[in-house]
């Protein structure tokens, strides 16, 4: 297994120019598969709370349900960093709650840090949670939990005075400990200055390509929603297809009675006459040694 990545691995991309990658995930399997194709870092968002439980915001997620969902990921992943995401409301109430709720995230969900949206107001729980030795991922610009107070999902920072307001919340949530920044929905030229004005990797998603690294939701980076195509979202394959596909060609077999056939089901190892019915099972051949294995449970690493 290669190096597993810590916060200090992310640290040193920034310093030697390499790009992080980064991608949300869910479940194990999905954890599994991003794992082996390379991610650095798999952030278990709150983003679940759409693509997942089809809520349209992110509001509702609660922190029993990131946990769940993060321990799923941390299962899942070998080499990657897992962020654990903090739902609306487990860390905006007292720094006392959202170290709690942050240590849930480890302790329970095996999360190597946590994330949570915010500037300057949040430097004080940033600290609180970082002085427990939990590294923190702040997240600036389009913050999808103050959907209501941006009056939509908007990009922010357009303008000088909200552009000078971003770069010192992000000066601040380093002062104040994080070990890295995602930047949402700003201009380019914002994330470049942020970029260069602070030590600690950020890491965009509509924020241009000046940032140390890029996320995306795995959903939309797979093409799983053919109606959701912002401008940020390069879609890398046709997922929605695929699944289409396979799942309507598993349908219409089943409908014809071609599936299951033969190679697909499993013949008794006795000459089997059954108590409760006049049938008698055919002689089959007992099966050869290892042939009648099922398969591993799935989506379990292997
Ligand atoms: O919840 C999430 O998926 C996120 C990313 C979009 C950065 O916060």
């Amino acid at each position: 297994m290669k190096d597993k990545v810590t916060i200090h691995t992310l640290k040193r991309f920034k310093q030697i120019g390499q790009k992080i990658c980064m991608v949300t995930a869910y479940d194990a399997t999905f954890a599994h598969i991003l794992d082996q194709s390379g991610a650095d870092v798999l952030l278990v968002g709150d983003s679940l709370g759409m693509v997942v439980q089809g809520h349209d915001s992110t509001l509702p997620v609660t922190m029993d349900q990131m946990v769940y969902h993060c321990a799923a990921v941390t299962r899942g992943a070998r080499r990657a960093h897992v962020v654990g995401d903090m739902p609306f409301m487990s860390y905006q109430v007292s720094p006392q709650e959202a170290v709690r709720n942050a240590g849930r995230l480890v302790s329970e969900g095996g999360a190597g840090s946590v994330k949570l949206e915010g500037g300057a107001e949040f430097a004080d729980t940033v600290r609180a949670i970082v002085r427990a030795s939990i590294p923190v991922m702040g997240h600036l610009g389009l913050t999808p939990q103050s959907v209501h107070k941006m009056g939509g999902y908007v990009v922010q920072g357009r303008d000088e005075d909200q552009a000078r307001r971003i770069l010192d919340d992000a000066l601040a949530l380093e002062q104040a400990g994080a070990y890295a920044l995602v930047l949402e929905g700003v201009p380019l030229e914002l994330a470049r200055t942020i970029t260069q004005s602070l030590t600690i990797p950020t890491i965009g998603i509509g924020a241009g390509r000046y940032c140390d690294g890029q996320v995306l939701v795995c959903y939309d980076l797979l093409g799983m929603n053919p109606d959701f195509k912002p401008k940020f979202v390069k879609r890398y394959a046709n997922m929605h297809g695929s699944i289409t596909e396979a799942a309507g060609a598993f349908f219409a077999e089943v409908r014809q009675g071609a599936f299951p056939d033969e190679d697909h089901s499993f013949k008794s190892s006795k000459n089997l006459r059954l108590a409760a019915s006049s049938t008698q099972v055919p002689d089959v051949a007992p099966p050869a040694e290892g042939e009648e294995k099922l398969g591993p449970v799935y989506g379990a690493p292997v």
